[in-house]
């Protein structure tokens, strides 16, 4: 193992609904950086866990009629449940409500209060309860992260003085030392943050629920406050490493962080206020509440920063279902446990030779594989992407079952019949004699050999730069490269043959395709974990654990593997799936009662415009009312996806992104407007039009544009400030 280390984390997760596949997402993403980091020999430790303090878990457990901690315990043990289920190899699981995290929280806050980097000032602002956030908006007016209704909050509030580090946070950001990828997040932080910082209020007195500001602070103030639960939650990163502790070990090996993975919607809070807390705690650093904010040399807030401030956050971008943000307000989830439990049946025991079922743990760790292929290959990493149960099918069919698992299945196979399962000695470098079959299956067994290395080197940076998508591609891409090899070498025509030449190639072949095999297998145990140990085990190489624990999968080299191994038991890794199995989870997801714990806040503008929708058409009359024009929907919009669509002259498709939401648009203008001419661009939208269908695709909602008698229609747009998904009054 190397001396060096890499430190993962996710969000923590908020415990007022249980997990959906949202959720999974950013826990598996974490878990094949974990796992990858682990066999390249770095020492590795990856956190998650459960956010479980706040308003809205307190609401949330008063509707359930149960006490907050009653149903922390219940939601936070379901998350814990499921990444047992699916196989996740975190180190640690943090609770905010557990006394290490609250002790150590208290003694961040005593340390920047004593340092006079928190004050306490009144305050009276427009509050967001389902963001937990004040928010920037008179009062009446939406929450524009989340279009929710915001609440008037005026209380005595300890501040945390954020408009100190605004300039230290540009440099830092500016000078990639703090790393925001992708670079579209890096971009949004950076004008926030050229917007100017206000100081930031991180105490609530209105409620409970959170844990108590500390003395000296505490008595300062005329009421009881608990700590933001914003502060309390960013702090897992470190309290779970014993921050603040009598036991600093795991700190001090650990942090900073390598990489903090978030969901898009979070980065404000990670890019921005964490990374100020953390540069507050320096102690050269002295603020008194009076003085204007602490100067300091860039440099000096720098090599603090290196040791104190995480080195990366990286966005995600959603998982949308039915065209919408997964999420337990729109009623749009979808559980992982479907998943699981719909394909975990499909598991084929352990060895062909027995006809023992699986065990329901082996059962979940392969549906769990199936689900972290789908998202890692299907999403390029930091867009949204769509989730349907079809696509889950259609692309484990393509590329699980009639891909790699075919391809295992046949080579193994044909091993077994025609080498007695030990794998053949090839003889590679020989020309091929007169036969141009021939010479080309030699000359591409040759291109396998050769490129072996070549192609781990060009895949890593991929892994590296979180790029899965490209990745599983390029994995599949040699999947096929194998499989193109082996129909064109047809060994199963060679077999018949006595002649010696024959012989010679089909042992070639199929030494050259169970070399490929291990390849793709090494490549994949990040992905697949489950998958891939049967097939190495297949492959007669063991434990793929053991082989990534003692840094033999790093980078593999063509002369390890050696003829004569004998391969281990045969058994169908990835069996076909019914297309049934879809309508199976849809039903499956239809048939749970709506979560016992009812969504809080205000309900959000699609149902609102759902419900306007179904109030009378107005009667014909020139002029209309006030409430006829509120009941049309329009929205600010960016243009992220613009496209021609074949044989459609004048039609472009649109994706809009609305804020939290983004959806399919068709537009009759692509005769006045190139792809080009449109990405980017902020336009109103009409968002609650019914849907139409048009060359076989649906349509959700209409651009607005100026036009005359049929000519240019000029798009109407708003200024770059406006907030995506702010509807227009
Ligand atoms: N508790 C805060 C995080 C505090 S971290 C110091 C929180 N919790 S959350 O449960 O709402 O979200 C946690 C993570 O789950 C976020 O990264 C979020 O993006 C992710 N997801 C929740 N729903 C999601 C989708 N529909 N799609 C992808 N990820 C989403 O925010």
């Amino acid at each position: 193992m190397s001396d060096r280390t890499f430190y993962v984390t996710t969000p923590i997760y908020y415990v007022n609904a249980r997990p959906h596949i949202g959720h999974a997402y950013t826990t598996i993403v974490a878990d094949a950086l974990a796992r990858r980091q682990r066999l390249l020999g770095d020492k590795t430790y990856f956190l998650t866990g459960t956010d479980e303090h706040g308003q809205k878990i307190e609401r949330s457990a008063a509707a359930a009629g149960v006490q907050p901690q009653t149903f922390a315990d219940q939601v936070s043990g379901s998350f814990a449940g499921l990444w047992r289920r699916m196989g996740i190899t975190h180190d640690d699981f943090i609770r905010t409500t557990s006394s290490r995290h609250k002790q150590a929280v208290q003694h961040l806050f005593a340390t920047l209060y004593e340092r006079g980097f928190i004050v306490l000032r009144s305050y009276t602002g427009q509050y967001c309860v389902s963001d937990e956030a004040f928010v920037d908006v008179a009062p009446g007016e939406p929450c524009p992260e989340c279009g929710r209704i915001t609440e008037t909050l005026s209380e005595e509030n300890f501040f945390f003085k954020l408009s100190a580090f605004q300039r230290p946070l540009l440099d830092l950001i500016e000078s990639g030392q703090l790393a925001i990828t992708p670079e579209t997040r890096r971009n949004e932080v950076l004008s926030f943050l050229q917007g100017g910082l206000k100081d930031l209020s991180i105490s609530r007195s209105s409620f409970t629920w959170g844990i108590p500001v500390p003395e000296p602070a505490a008595s300062t103030a005329a009421q009881k406050h608990v700590i933001y639960v914003w502060m309390d939650a960013l702090a897992n990163y470190i309290t779970a490493l014993g921050y603040g502790s009598s036991n600093e070990d795991l700190f001090n090996a650990f942090w900073p962080a390598n990489v903090h993975l978030v969901g898009k919607e979070i980065i404000r809070f990670h890019c921005i206020y964490w990374p100020a807390l953390l540069l507050a705690l320096n102690p050269e650093l002295q603020h008194k509440s009076s003085e204007a904010p602490p100067a300091l040399a860039a440099e000096r807030h720098s090599a603090w920063a290196r040791k104190w401030l995480p080195q990366a956050i990286t966005a995600h971008g959603w998982l949308l279902f039915e065209e919408s943000k997964m999420s337990k307000s729109r009623g749009n989830i979808v559980r992982t446990e479907t998943i699981l439990d719909a394909f975990g049946p499909l598991c084929p025991p352990p060895e062909a030779a027995t006809d023992a079922a699986s065990t329901q743990p082996q059962r979940d760790l392969f549906a769990s594989d199936v689900l972290r292929y789908f998202l890692l290959r299907e999403i390029p990493f930091g867009q949204d992407g769509s989730f349907s149960f079809d696509a889950l099918i259609t692309r484990y069919n393509a590329d699980l079952a009639n891909g790699y698992g075919n391809l295992v299945s046949r080579a193994l196979n044909m091993i077994t019949q025609y080498f007695g399962g030990s794998i053949p000695s090839p003889s590679l470098d020989h020309d091929g004699g007169q036969d141009p079959a021939r010479r080309e299956c030699g000359a591409m067994a040759e291109a396998i050999r050769d490129d072996f290395q070549a192609m781990q080197t060009r895949l890593h940076p991929l892994f590296d730069r979180f790029a899965f998508h490209d990745y599983l591609l390029e994995v599949m891409r040699l999947i096929s490269r194998i499989d193109n090899f082996l129909s064109a070498s047809a060994p199963w025509k060679l077999a018949k043959s006595s002649d010696e030449e024959d012989r010679r190639d089909l042992a070639t072949t199929l030494f050259v395709s169970a070399q490929g095999i291990r390849l793709a297998t090494a490549l994949l145990h990040p992905v697949l974990p489950f998958a891939t140990a049967r097939v190495w085990a297949q492959l007669g190489l063991g434990s793929i654990e053991d082989a990534a624990a003692q840094g033999r999968l790093k980078m593999l080299h063509w002369a390890e593997f050696k003829p004569g191994t004998q391969l281990g038991a045969l058994t169908t890794i990835f069996p076909r799936a019914d297309k049934g199995l879809a309508q199976k989870m849809t039903e499956m997801e239809s048939s749970i009662a709506p979560a016992s714990t009812p969504s809080i806040g205000t309900e959000p503008a699609a149902a609102l415009a759902a419900a306007a929708a179904k109030q009378e058409e107005p009667t014909a009359n020139p002029s209309i009312s006030i409430d006829d024009f509120a009941r049309v929907e329009m929205r600010v919009a960016r243009i992220a996806v613009a496209e021609r669509i074949p044989k459609a002259d004048k039609l472009l498709r649109l994706e809009v992104e609305l804020g939290d939401e983004r959806r399919q648009i068709l537009s009759g203008i692509a005769e006045w407007y190139t792809p080009e001419d449109l990405l980017g661009r902020r336009i109103i939208v009409i968002t609650n039009l019914a849907p139409r269908k048009m060359r076989g695709l649906e349509s959700h909602g209409m651009l607005l544009a100026a036009s005359q008698d049929g000519g240019k229609p000029y798009l109407a747009t708003v200024p770059e400030e406006a907030p995506l998904g702010s509807r227009l009054k």
